[in-house]
């Protein structure tokens, strides 16, 4: 794969926690721009000594704890990492930035910070936050954060707020890879409350490229939404991945593995996001049809089933085991 920027040096910050694979890293491991480095970024002065021996001059943040269920079961990760975290980066960022004026520090969030949209409307910039779940809250004390850095510092921010991501190497706690994950092993496909809370899905891809725009064009200060339009019930996605995967492997239908369980508590009913902002300023626009970035991504699971598999071994199965067990 050609470096798309071959002048800049990649450092990957990670402490790879359970959702974290050097696996996922082995296509771009060897090129020359591209360093990883093991470090958590609540450790401020590990986070501060790598700063300095890689002469960080810009930060794209997308470090946190992310999975809803497990911020209900266990919030305080969320609180270090995401609330925490984002602060030691913003410090590092503002430290730096007293020397470097053009230090640009992108913060990556997500669209739970406003809370569940009513039908028909979409939420905008402007909306207020009004998050439902630890994991959501943390986000938001994030984003604030963010922002205030620009607010009091004059640091160079620009935010993203997103839609659900689907595609390759998502670790199988989330809905899509869980769905064909228990599919293939035969297992109960578990669908919270009735199945008709929305979701907007936004292939990977789209996304990367949207912080791509963000990160290169954005205006300092300034949020920016980013979705896709492919909005659809849960049900609705579970019975499309499981109608792909009767197709493409026959075997009856896998329709009959769905099972309704308890409903999350907290469950928001519908994210819906106006990203008319990054389209019309950044001129971004997501290239991939949901359809095909869809069957894409069942066959890449199909084809990585050993991956699959070593994901779900170990703490995985003591995670699921536990969420699952009483629904
Ligand atoms: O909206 C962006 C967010 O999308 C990100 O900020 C989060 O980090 C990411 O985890 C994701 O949050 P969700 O809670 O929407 O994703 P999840 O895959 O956990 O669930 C998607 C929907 O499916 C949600 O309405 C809950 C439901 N669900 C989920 C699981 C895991 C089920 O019905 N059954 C399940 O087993």
């Amino acid at each position: 794969m050609a470096p798309k920027y071959p002048d800049y040096l990649f450092v990957n910050i990670d402490c790879l926690t359970y959702a974290g694979n050097l696996f996922n890293l082995e296509s771009i491991s060897d090129l020359p721009n591209y360093k990883f480095e093991k470090v958590d970024i609540t450790d401020f002065p590990a986070l501060e000594k790598c700063f300095a021996e890689n002469q960080i001059d810009s930060v794209i943040h997308l470090a946190a704890e992310s999975h809803v269920d497990r911020s209900i079961i266990g919030p305080a990760k969320f609180i270090r990492t995401n609330i925490a975290g984002t602060f030691y980066l913003l410090e590092l960022a503002r430290k730096t930035s007293e020397r470097d004026k053009s230090f640009r520090f992108l913060h990556v969030s997500t669209d739970e910070v406003y809370g569940s949209a009513e039908s028909g409307l979409q939420f905008n910039e402007e909306s207020p936050f009004n998050p439902n779940s630890p994991y959501a809250a943390s986000k938001a004390a994030a984003d604030h954060l963010a922002r205030s850095y620009y607010q009091t510092y004059g640091l160079n921010i620009v935010i993203t707020n997103c839609t659900n991501n689907f595609g390759p190497y998502q670790f199988p706690e989330k809905l899509f890879p869980l769905v064909i994950n228990n599919a293939l092993n035969n297992k109960a496909i578990p669908v919270y409350g009735d199945g008709k809370h929305e979701r907007d899905w936004l292939y990977v891809d789209d996304h990367c490229n949207a912080l791509d725009f963000v990160f290169h064009s954005g205006k300092a200060g300034e949020s920016y939404n980013v979705s896709s339009g492919s909005l659809m019930t849960n049900i609705e996605l579970v019975k499309r991945i499981c109608g792909i995967l009767d197709k493409k492997l026959g075997g009856g239908k896998r329709e009959k593995l769905i099972q309704f369980v308890t409903d999350r508590p907290g469950h928001d009913r519908r994210y819906a996001l106006d990203s008319s902002k990054i389209k019309n300023e950044l001129e971004w626009d997501p290239s991939n049809k949901f359809e095909t970035a869809l069957e894409s991504t069942v066959d890449w699971y199909l084809k990585n089933e050993n991956w699959l598999k070593s994901c779900t071994s170990g703490e995985y199965m003591k995670y699921y085991e536990t969420m699952y067990a009483n629904r």
